[in-house]
């Protein structure tokens, strides 16, 4: 089968395509998927530069060549000897959090608990752009911020960083359970970001957000310092001073602590930093999210796809064999949704 690899960690040159990799075999909970489109996310780039590695080192039984890649929308082609509910040829769709397994390749073994039916209502290139950004927000919600989402309508809730592919698809959901949107884009992504839902879009070449926002419930921070120096005091001052506030952030330092302590080390050291900002800005609640896998959210999302309340939205599209273009587009920091990979060869 066909795969894109990187051999080394470095930038975005580093990609080949390689023609004679072994077909894997699906273990006993495994689903053999053939993958018609994957998508990529900012943390591709990121891991590519060798971000994370005290963690997906352990994870990945042989280093390199590693193939990288969570999305997919595919078809089935062999069911792994305990699987039960899917059958040869049906539709499917997910997201695989195994190191050892990217998408960005011809087929790709994955665990029964990360895929489900794809809504037919959509194709394979809109359905690969939205499972990691949706289980992301997925997460951040139920796992890591204890919130429940029907519990949220009426809530004011403010995302930094509204144009990209998390934000695309978070505006559209707290939209749907009845909260009251503020986020922040450039001027070209205004438009879109208010068809999703956006009540107020605050342009940030223009105001400062923590200036003209008050009294919110819900800081959920897609960038972090990554755009604005010391982006927790900035988004915690917009909320109110109570205990049902929450600050969630997707950028913080845990993974890089990680890295540069190593587990044993690194933990603690990174529990005692979110304890520090915990006690700083309480009564606010402070998350630090992280992607977690969840069959359950991914059921949602199809649910929710199907009944067309979330709808994909797509940046741009590129061959697989341009995968390196693809990582070159995101690093802009600038993309209107989601950049999918067709795996049309
Ligand atoms: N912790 C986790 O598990 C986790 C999971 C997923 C994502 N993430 C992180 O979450 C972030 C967002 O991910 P993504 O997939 O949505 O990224 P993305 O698709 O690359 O989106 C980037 C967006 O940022 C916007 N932007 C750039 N500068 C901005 C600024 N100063 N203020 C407001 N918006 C700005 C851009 O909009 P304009 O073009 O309008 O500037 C663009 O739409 C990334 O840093 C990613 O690494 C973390």
């Amino acid at each position: 089968m066909y795969a894109v690899t990187i051999n080394k960690y470095g930038d975005a040159s580093n990609f080949q395509i390689e023609k004679d990799i072994d077909l894997p075999k699906p273990k006993p909970n495994q689903i053999l998927i053939k993958v018609h489109a994957s998508s990529v996310n900012p943390i591709d780039l990121m891991k590519r530069e060798g971000y994370g590695r005290a963690i997906f080192e352990k994870q990945r039984k042989i280093l390199f060549p590693w193939i990288l890649g969570s999305d997919f929308s595919g078809s089935v082609i062999e069911l792994g000897s305990k699987v039960t509910g899917f059958n040869i040829d049906d539709e499917v769709w997910g997201c695989t959090s195994n190191a050892n397994s990217g998408t960005h390749s011809e087929f790709v073994c994955i665990d029964v608990d990360e895929v489900t039916h794809k809504p037919n209502n959509i194709n394979h290139l809109e359905a690969a752009s939205l499972p990691y950004v949706a289980l992301t927000t997925w997460s951040a919600l139920v796992r890591w911020s204890g919130l429940r989402p029907n519990d949220l309508k009426g809530k004011k809730v403010f995302i930094q960083g509204g144009a990209g592919g998390v934000g695309c698809f978070s505006i559209q959901l707290f939209n749907n359970l009845g909260c009251e949107i503020a986020t922040t884009c450039s001027k070209k992504n205004i438009e879109l970001v208010q068809s999703l839902g956006a009540n107020q879009v605050i342009d940030y070449n223009e105001e400062n957000f923590e200036d003209v926002l008050h009294n919110f419930d819900i800081a959920y921070d897609l960038l972090g310092d990554n755009v604005s120096h010391n982006s927790i005091d900035k988004c915690c001052k917009i909320l109110t001073q109570s205990p049902d506030s929450h600050y969630i952030t997707l950028t913080h330092p845990l993974v890089n602590t990680l890295d540069s302590k190593g587990l044993i080390m690194g933990v603690p050291h990174a529990l005692y930093l979110r304890q520090v900002q915990k006690n700083k800005y309480r009564p606010i609640n402070i998350h630090w999210s992280i992607y977690r896998p969840s069959l359950s959210g991914l059921e949602q999302l199809t649910q929710l796809v199907q009944e067309e309340t979330i709808k994909p939205v797509i940046d741009s599209v590129y061959a697989i064999e341009d995968l390196q273009l693809a990582h070159q587009k995101i690093a802009t920091g600038h993309v209107s949704g989601k950049v999918v990979i067709d795996h049309k060869v």
